[in-house]
């Protein structure tokens, strides 16, 4: 009884906290908050009302720290030239300028570490998910798509609609577990009918754990796929955001085209994660191998187009490039660059602040395995807080995407790519909640 009495009085007390943090949020509506001299956040409330869907699903009082997008506005290079397309007027159908393929081919090239990369091998598609199903769309109903679980769930989506999924695990950031992906690899091509394809989608850095696959990992993977004639399609969306490349460092599954006899890959990418352009639907994916490459345009055909301003986006993340080898889309001299490294310092700020708070104050119930190497989210094994534990969180005004999408029950994926403040109060209202959880369990 008295446990009960307790926790009517926690969940009063987070209602009224609730309605002040909206509050607070309200007053504090206009103009972007400076995070350091090139990086700025947009306000909850400018964020909720240019329709983001990251503010906009829920009601106002939870904190959303779920969809892998950031409150951060892009870097000055990347607005003006989306504002430059933009003011032009016309807004047809666009295609990439012969220089801005030549210069992405380029990028790709030194990326990848090879000599040359045909400007032909390029395909620019709005968005990367279309991009899965079409890579999953190769193997169609008579092949086999394997995928590592967890994953971003569209790679299970895909695989699952348009062929049939053979999943392996690959834990909660450690290393990779070379059986398990040899097994799923057999299992899938033993699942695929003679003349279909089999498919791995790999996901490099990986969404959610955030762990940059080591070189001699990649290696492996590249290997275990060319002996078995698996398309290798790896979605590299991340590797902009990788916090110690010289610890980490990034090898694009492309690395081994040249390398890896009969390796055939697929490599997808986009600015979106990095410069905060999900919205402007623009991607890339690369196909060196002729025939892969034309099946892949054939299943894609109901996705062609890209619009103006997100190729102006990819433009501009590519000025000033001078040819150093780097991730794509992370040129060291490019006119981004110094935004990018601020905002890979403000995160890092986030990530360690994050980690440090759930194991101070909400352990043993919430747990993360290893620290992100890349990106801005946060693997959190909650199974000892609820069974659904992102339903639990959110009924206390904190959302964060729940695991099972991701084909792991009993984790939530967390977003830190957020002004410190945000952060903050949904690491407090994970606190809280881990409290409720203890006296509902005391009760039982
Ligand atoms: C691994 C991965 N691939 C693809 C996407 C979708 O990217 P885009 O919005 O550029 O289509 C995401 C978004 O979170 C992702 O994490």
């Amino acid at each position: 009884m008295r446990a009960l009495t307790l926790l009517w009085t926690r969940l009063g007390a987070h209602r009224s906290r609730l309605r002040s943090v909206s509050g607070a949020s309200a007053a504090a509506a206009e103009g972007p908050l400076r995070c350091s001299s090139l990086l700025e956040c947009a306000t909850p409330a400018a964020r909720r009302r240019d329709g983001s869907r990251k503010w906009t699903r829920f009601e106002e009082a939870v904190v959303p720290l779920w969809v892998a997008d950031s409150d951060f506005l892009s870097p000055a290079p990347v607005r003006a030239a989306v504002e430059a397309a933009a003011a032009a007027g016309h807004h047809g159908y666009a295609n990439p300028s012969r220089a801005l393929n030549a210069a992405a081919a380029d990028a790709v090239a030194r990326s990848w570490g090879v000599d040359a990369v045909d400007a032909a091998w390029l395909r620019w598609q709005p968005g990367l998910i279309g991009a899965l199903y079409d890579a999953a769309s190769l193997a169609g109903p008579d092949g086999a798509v394997a995928c590592p679980a967890p994953v971003y769930p569209p790679f299970l989506n895909a695989a699952r609609d348009r062929s049939k999924c053979v999943t392996f695990a690959v834990g909660d950031g450690g290393a990779l577990d070379e059986g398990a992906l040899a097994a799923a690899l057999d299992a899938a091509v033993d699942a695929t009918k003679p003349g279909a394809e089999t498919v791995l989608l790999w996901c490099h850095p990986h969404n959610p754990t955030g762990r940059v696959w080591r070189p001699d990992e990649m290696a492996f993977v590249a290997r275990a796929c060319a002996a078995r004639g698996v398309v290798l399609v790896s979605d590299e969306v991340w590797a902009g955001l990788i916090y110690d490349p010289a610890a980490t460092p990034f090898v694009s599954a492309g690395s081994f085209l040249e390398t890896v006899p009969g390796l055939r890959a697929i490599v997808l990418t986009a600015p979106s994660k990095t410069y905060n352009v999900a919205g402007l639907a623009v991607a890339l994916a690369v196909i060196p191998d002729d025939a892969l490459r034309r099946r892949y345009f054939r299943v894609g055909r109901s996705q062609a187009e890209v619009p103006a301003v997100g190729l102006a986006a990819v433009g501009a993340v590519l000025a000033g490039d001078d040819g150093s080898p780097a991730p794509f889309l992370a040129p060291p001299s490019g006119d981004c660059e110094p935004w990018r490294r601020e905002l890979l310092a403000y995160l890092a700020g986030n990530r360690d602040r994050a980690l440090a708070f759930i194991e101070r104050e909400c352990g043993p119930e919430l747990s993360v395995a290893a620290a992100p190497e890349a990106s801005f989210l946060l693997w959190i094994d909650a199974a000892a807080l609820a069974k659904a534990p992102g339903l639990f969180l959110k009924k206390r005004g904190v959302y964060l995407t729940e695991g099972v999408g991701f084909g792991a029950r009993g984790h939530v994926r967390l977003n830190f790519g957020c002004h410190r403040s945000t952060l903050d109060e949904g690491l407090a209202r994970l606190r809280d909640a881990v409290g409720d959880a203890r006296l509902l369990k005391g009760r039982a």
